[in-house]
Parts: structure tokens; C-alpha cells; sequence
């Protein structure tokens, strides 16, 4: 039965050059989104970038440039890189984007309606890195926790949200399940949060220039954060005249985070879509960070991964394959540079590109590169089957490292197959079985390529022609048709040393 199914990526600010903590969340909604349109679905995927906000401005004018020239190079790198790794996302909304900004006015004005801002002292301690304020308590040394560096002390007038009215109701619907957090100990984190308190915010900001005119006061501008969040509205056109596309996926939205943001998407925009009369998202997952050879990614450590660099060595498929299966989804975890090659060789090379190299090899040798008649055993139908489910079920549970190993273990069985049936003996002794054999391996192979387009893509493909196959949309019948004649396969994974 084909769903609607809403995919999102936090937006990247866009100071920074798209580095693999970018692309790491991104690759991963990709995939669940290729997965999604491979079984039916009826998916939207939304990316893009926060181009609002004093981080922004301050690094525009550190680099000797205007904001709008800034922000448009760098907005470019992050849509160049992302053709790279393959990602295919249906919009990609910048917060420049004037629907955005004007959807951001009437969702305000909506807001003030009905009664949910009003004006105020601020004075508060501000770390511009996370674009956030903090409390003397939640500071380490005097620094921002994140960023350790001293936050600036700020006092103004500004609009406050009153996300204190909101908050019973927010947390009603986490219990409930109508918002699910995930994993677990993130919906707890959030509970936990929320016990403790969380004070109104103010959503505006009297001395940032660059960002949304406040409606009724244009001497101030909307807080970045208060409007980045909406643009998992805007980009549906949920505040334009025409709301089709806001009704047809927003019901259905899962926010993807990491766990350093978790706050605004668990607590405030849910508490923010209320006040607004809308429903808050269905699901947000926040996964957990990575650190890069036992270290914090940073750049005076030399150790920032740049998704490009591993593009050159890895291509598309290979980089996309080992940052997913690193650690699993959702926990933290290290990046071991050190390791990639060893597993690239083991799990793609020896793996997935021997298994179908050898296949096809030998489907060309003993049948003429056509697909024998026989019917696979019940014994490979069953294991198929078995893996199947164990690949859906993960991957509703954004467990990518669990859908490929089961997709590891498959090939293992298959291999294992050759070894102990050895085509090459029964193709000497002309014994029957030899068909049945082929037929079961090329089963397995259309079984797995179907299942690795969304982590895969350009592989997946390349297998696809081979066997005949139209890899963008699964055929749930794996045994391909006797007698097709099949295609030569180019090399997959190259060993790398
Ligand atoms: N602009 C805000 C988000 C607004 S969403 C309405 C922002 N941007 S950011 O550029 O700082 O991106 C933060 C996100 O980048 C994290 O939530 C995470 O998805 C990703 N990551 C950045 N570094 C990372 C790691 N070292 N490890 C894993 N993910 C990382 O916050």
C-alpha cells in the first residue's frame, strides 16, 4: 500500500562550507527517501539553507563581502556537493526565498492574533554560534558548552513567544504519540528538558539587521531560529493561498536533526505550530554525533572530512555506504578514516562488486548470458524473504546500518552457495542442477540490487541494466523472467590499496 511520506534535513547555515556533518544527516534522509519512492510512495524531500542571522552577517563581512554575494556562493557549494553524493532532494528552500519571508510575516501576524507574543526586557547571555542565548548554569568556564567560546551579554527590547502557555500541550502529545521523539533516550532528554522548565524566548531581535523585518516594529528582525523552523511550512506553501501541497505531506513529517538541535525542533516547534493553530510534526529523529578518529572534528585539527575529497576517492556509492555504516543511526559514534579502505575493500569490492561480477560471469559462461529456466529452491526463497522483512523493518526505524548488513548477510549466503554447489563441476558432469543454481544466484543479485538503490544509487543502476531490470521502482517478483538475455556489467568497486 503506497504512503505519503515528508522527509526533512535540518537548513544548513550557510556560513559554513558543506562539510560531512552535513552530509551525513542529508545522505541519510536521501536514502530514506529513494527508499520510500523505490516501494510506491508518494514522497516530498526538503533541504536548503538558514541564511538569516547575526553568524551569518558577521561572517559575510569577515570575508570582505556583501550578504547576498556570500550567501550565494556558499549556497552553491552546498547544492554542488550534494550532486556529488547523490542527493535528490524535490525542493531545496533558502530562507532568502521571498515566499519564505513572506509566510514567515502572516505566521507572526497569526501568532499576535492570537495572543501568543508579547513585548519585552530582555537581558541574557548570547552565544552567536548557536544563535542562542544561555544561562550562567549551562555555561562551562564561562563558555558556550558547544562553541567554548564566551557568549555575549545582550539587553533589548524584544517580542517574546509565550511558549510557557504551549508547553502542557507539547508535552501531552510527546506521551501520547502524537509527536514521536526518537531514539528513545532523545524523547526522554526532551521530557526531562521540559520538567526542568524552558522559558518563553523572544523571538525578535533589536540589533541584528540582517534577517525578516519583525511585523509592526521594522526596527527589529525575526529571531533566525523562530523562522528557520518554519520553513518546514513555508516550502510546502502552508501560509499561501493555495495549501495542496501543505496538506498532502505535512501530516506526515519527519524531521531528521542532529541531537545538538533537538530543543528547537522538539520543544519550540511544536509549541510554535500550536500557538499557530497548526499540528505539530508526526516524528523527529535526532541522530547522535560523530567525532573523527577518536577526535571533535575541527579545523585545527586537520581532521574535517570534506564530503568532496571522500567523493574522489570512494565515488558516490562508497561514500555514501561508509558514513552510514560507521555506527549505527542514532548513537554517537567515531569516524575511523583509517578504516575506510579496509571496509571499502571488504564489504564493496569483495562484497556486492565481486558477488555480481561473478554471477554474471558465470551466467555467461554456462548459459550464454541467458537466464536459465528453474525455479529457485524454497530454501533461497525463504531466506530472501526472511531478509526482506528484516531490511523493511529496519529501515522504518532508520537503522541503515542493520538494513545493509542484512543485505551483507545475503551475499554471504550466496557466495556460499557457489562454494559448496560449484557451477563449474556441474557444468562439467552437464548436471540439471546448474540452472537451478544460476536462477538462484541471479535471484538473490535482483533481490539485493532492488534493495541497495537507496544507499547505491549509481550501482544499483549499473546492476539494473545488467540484469534488465527498472531499479527506480521494485518488481516484488526478485526470479527475472527465463530466457532475457542479459547485459555485460561494468566494474562496480575497484580494490583500492
Ligand atoms: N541552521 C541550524 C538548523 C536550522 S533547522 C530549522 C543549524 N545549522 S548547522 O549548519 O549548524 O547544522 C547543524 C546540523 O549539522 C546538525 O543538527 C547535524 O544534523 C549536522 N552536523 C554537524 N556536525 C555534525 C557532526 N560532527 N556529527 C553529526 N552531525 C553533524 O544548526
Amino acid at each position: 500500500m503506497s504512503q505519503t511520506r515528508y522527509v526533512t534535513t535540518p537548513i544548513y547555515y550557510v556560513n559554513d562550507r558543506p562539510h560531512i556533518g552535513h552530509a551525513y544527516t542529508t545522505i541519510a534522509a536521501d536514502v530514506l527517501a529513494r527508499w520510500w519512492r523505490s516501494q510506491g510512495d508518494d514522497v516530498f524531500f526538503l533541504t536548503g539553507t538558514d541564511e538569516h542571522g547575526a553568524k551569518v552577517a558577521e561572517s559575510a563581512a569577515a570575508a570582505g563581502k556583501t550578504v547576498t554575494e556570500f550567501i550565494a556562493e556558499h549556497r552553491v557549494e552546498f547544492q554542488r556537493s550534494y550532486e556529488r553524493l547523490g542527493i535528490r532532494y524535490d525542493k531545496f528552500i533558502a530562507t532568502t526565498d521571498p515566499s519564505h519571508e513572506r509566510q514567515v510575516v502572516a505566521f507572526l501576524e497569526k501568532l499576535k492574533r492570537n495572543d501568543a507574543i508579547y513585548e519585552g526586557e530582555y537581558r541574557g547571555l548570547y552565544c552567536v554560534g548557536c544563535e542562542d542565548f544561555y544561562t550562567e548554569k549551562e555555561l562551562i568556564d564561562g563558555c558556550c558548552p558547544v562553541h567554548g567560546t564566551a557568549p555575549e551579554e545582550i539587553k533589548e527590547r524584544n517580542f517574546f513567544f509565550k511558549l510557557s502557555s504551549f508547553l502542557p500541550d507539547v508535552e501531552r502529545r510527546i506521551r501520547n504519540g502524537e509527536i514521536q521523539i526518537e531514539p528513545k533516550a532523545r524523547r526522554n532528554e526532551t521530557l526531562a528538558l521540559m520538567k526542568q522548565g524552558i522559558p518563553d524566548f523572544s523571538i525578535s531581535r533589536e540589533k541584528v539587521t540582517w534577517g525578516i523585518p519583525f511585523p509592526g516594529d521594522p526596527k527589529q528582525t525575526v529571531y533566525v531560529w523562530a523562522e528557520a523552523l518554519q520553513n518546514y511550512i513555508t516550502a510546502l506553501g502552508a501560509l499561501e493561498p493555495d495549501r495542496t501541497q501543505f496538506e498532502t505531506f505535512w501530516p506526515h513529517a519527519l524531521h531528521i536533526i542532529g541531537k545538538d538541535i533537538l530543543k528547537f525542533h522538539a520543544v519550540w516547534w511544536p509549541a510554535l505550530l500550536l500557538a499557530a493553530g497548526e499540528r505539530p510534526p508526526q516524528r523527529i529523529f535526532a541522530h547522535g554525533f560523530f567525532t573523527v578518529d577518536g577526535k571533535k572534528m575541527s579545523k585545527s585539527l586537520g581532521n574535517v572530512l570534506n564530503p568532496n575529497t571522500m567523493v574522489e576517492t570512494f565515488g558516490m556509492d562508497g561514500t555514501r555506504y561508509l558514513l552510514l555504516t560507521q555506527f549505527p543511526f542514532g548513537g554517537d559514534g567515531d569516524v575511523q578514516r583509517e578504516r575506510f579502505v579496509e571496509k571499502y575493500n571488504a564489504d564493496l569490492a569483495n562484497g556486492i562488486g565481486n558477488y555480481a561480477s561473478r554471477v554474471l560471469a558465470m551466467v555467461q559462461k554456462y548459459s550464454g548470458s541467458e537466464v536459465p529456466t528453474g525455479d529457485a529452491g524454497a530454501a533461497v526463497m525463504k531466506k530472501i524473504g526472511t531478509a526482506k522483512v528484516r531490511f523493511d523493518e529496519a529501515m522504518e526505524s532508520l537503522q541503515f546500518d542493520g538494513a545493509l548488513k542484512t543485505i551483507r548477510e545475503l551475499l554471504a549466503f550466496g557466495d556460499s552457495i557457489v562454494d559448496t554447489k560449484k557451477p563449474w563441476e556441474l557444468a562439467k558432469n552437464k548436471n540439471e542442477q546448474l540452472s537451478v543454481v544460476l536462477v538462484e544466484l541471479l535471484t538473490l543479485l535482483t533481490f539485493v540490487t532492488y534493495r541497495i538503490v537507496p544507499f547505491m544509487p549509481e550501482t544499483a543502476e549499473k546492476i539494473g541494466a545488467a540484469l534488465g531490470i527498472d531499479v527506480s521502482h521494485e518488481d516484488k517478483q526478485w526470479p527475472l523472467p527465463p530466457g532475457r538475455a542479459l547485459q555485460p556489467l561494468p566494474p562496480l568497486f575497484p580494490r583500492l590499496t
